[in-house]
C-alpha cells in the first residue's frame, strides 16, 4: 500500500497587501514543495484581528489573500486553501492550549515584544497569538511548516504546546518542524530592516510598475556601490560561498543569480540609478505575469475556493477535535 503523504501547513495574515518578503519567505518555499505533501494554505483572518479593527478592510483583505495565493500559482485542487475563522475548531483548541501554556513563555515572544515596543496596543490576543498559531498547525497533524525566519519561534511554541498536551493527556499531536529557505530567511525592506507591512518599507508583490519604481527608488544605499560590488565579489562569485550582499543586492539576488548580476554591479559602481533601474525591470518582469493573472480571478472563483477548501479543512479539524474533547474530559 502507498505510504500516506506527510502534511505541510502554512498561512498568511489578512492584515494588508502582500509584499515580496511574504513571497520569497513563505510562498516560494510553499510552491516549491507543496505537491509532494498533503498541503494546507490558510488565511489567518483571526490573527489579523489582533491589529486590524476595520471590518470592511478585513473582508477585502481575505478576498485579496486568496486571490494572491491563486495568482502566484497555487492550484486549489492540490492544496486546501481555507479561511481560519470558518473552522471554529482552531479557536476551540487554542483555548485548551491556553490552559497548558505558561504566560511567562508568551511574554518572551519576539513578535509580541516587538509589537509592544512599537507602541501597538498589547491586547490579550496579541499575547496569545502564538497559541492560536500552534492550534492552527497541530490540529492537522502537520509535519512541516514553510515560513520566514521571523516565525521560527512560533513553530517552537507550537512544538511546545503539542508536547504539553501529549504529556498531560497522552500522545495526540505531532511536533511540527519549520522549513526556512536558506539565503532568504529575512527579506530586507527598502530601509534595510526586515520587510514588513508595519514598517512601511515594502515592495508590494502585485504592485503596478509605478509602485515598484517608487519603492525601489527609495531603497537606502548608504553602503556605497563599491561596497555592494565588493560584497558580491567577496560573497562567492568565485568560491560559491553564498553570503548575503547588501541591501540593493540582497533584494536583487532574489531574482537573479550573483553571476548574472556581477557585471551590472561591477560596471556601475558609482551609478545607483542604473542599478535601481535594472532592479525595477527585473521586478517588473517577475511581477507582471502574476499581476495579469491576478486581475483575471473573479470574486466568484475566490468564494468557491474558500468554501470548498474550508469544508475540507473543517472535516479534518472536527475529527481531531472530537478526539481532543474526549481526551480532556469534556465529551460525556
Ligand atoms: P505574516 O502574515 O506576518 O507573514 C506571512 C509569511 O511571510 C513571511 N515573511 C517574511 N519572510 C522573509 N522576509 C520577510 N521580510 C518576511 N515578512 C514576512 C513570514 O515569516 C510568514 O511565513 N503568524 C503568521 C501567520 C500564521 C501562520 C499560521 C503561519 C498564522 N497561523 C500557521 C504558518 C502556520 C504571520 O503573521 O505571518
Amino acid at each position: 500500500m502507498a505510504e500516506a503523504k506527510k502534511r505541510l501547513f502554512t498561512g498568511i495574515q489578512s492584515s494588508g497587501t502582500l509584499h515580496i518578503g511574504n513571497y520569497f519567505g513563505a510562498l516560494r518555499p510553499f510552491l516549491d514543495t507543496y505537491q509532494d505533501y498533503e498541503s494546507f494554505l490558510m488565511i489567518a483572518d483571526y490573527h489579523a484581528l489582533t491589529s486590524l479593527k476595520n471590518p470592511g478592510e478585513l473582508r477585502k483583505n481575505i478576498f485579496d489573500v486568496v486571490r494572491d495565493y491563486l495568482a502566484v500559482g497555487v492550484d486549489p485542487n492540490k492544496a486546501v486553501i481555507f479561511q481560519q475563522s470558518r473552522v471554529c475548531e482552531h479557536t476551540e483548541l487554542a483555548w485548551i492550549l491556553d490552559c497548558l501554556v505558561p504566560v511567562a513563555m508568551l511574554e518572551l515572544g519576539h513578535a509580541y515584544k516587538d509589537k509592544v515596543a512599537k507602541g501597538l496596543e498589547a491586547n490579550a490576543g496579541l499575547l496569545t497569538y502564538p497559541v492560536l498559531m500552534a492550534a492552527d498547525i497541530i490540529l492537522y497533524d502537520t509535519d512541516i511548516v514553510p515560513v520566514g525566519q521571523d516565525q521560527k519561534q512560533h513553530i517552537e511554541y507550537a512544538r511546545e504546546a503539542a508536547k504539553k498536551f501529549n504529556l498531560a493527556y497522552g500522545k495526540t499531536f505531532k511536533e511540527p518542524q519549520e522549513k526556512i529557505q536558506t539565503g532568504v530567511a529575512v527579506v530586507p525592506g527598502t530601509d534595510g530592516k526586515k520587510m514588513s507591512k508595519s514598517y512601511g518599507n515594502t515592495i508590494p508583490l502585485f504592485g503596478s510598475k509605478d509602485e515598484i519604481t517608487k519603492a525601489v527608488m527609495s531603497i537606502v544605499t548608504d553602503s556605497g556601490p563599491q561596497t555592494e560590488v565588493e560584497n558580491l565579489r567577496e560573497t562567492g562569485i568565485q568560491s560559491g560561498n553564498f553570503l548575503q550582499p547588501l541591501n540593493l543586492g540582497r533584494i536583487h539576488t532574489l531574482l537573479k543569480s550573483k553571476e548574472e548580476l556581477f557585471d551590472l554591479y561591477a560596471n556601475n559602481q558609482n551609478n545607483y540609478k542604473a542599478i535601481k533601474e535594472a532592479l525595477i525591470e527585473d521586478l517588473e518582469a517577475f511581477i507582471a505575469p502574476m499581476r495579469a493573472k491576478r486581475e483575471s480571478i473573479t470574486d466568484e472563483e475566490v468564494r468557491r475556493v474558500i468554501e470548498e477548501g474550508s469544508a475540507k479543512a473543517k472535516a479534518i479539524a472536527s475529527a481531531k477535535m472530537a478526539e481532543v474533547r474526549q481526551k480532556v474530559g469534556v465529551s460525556l
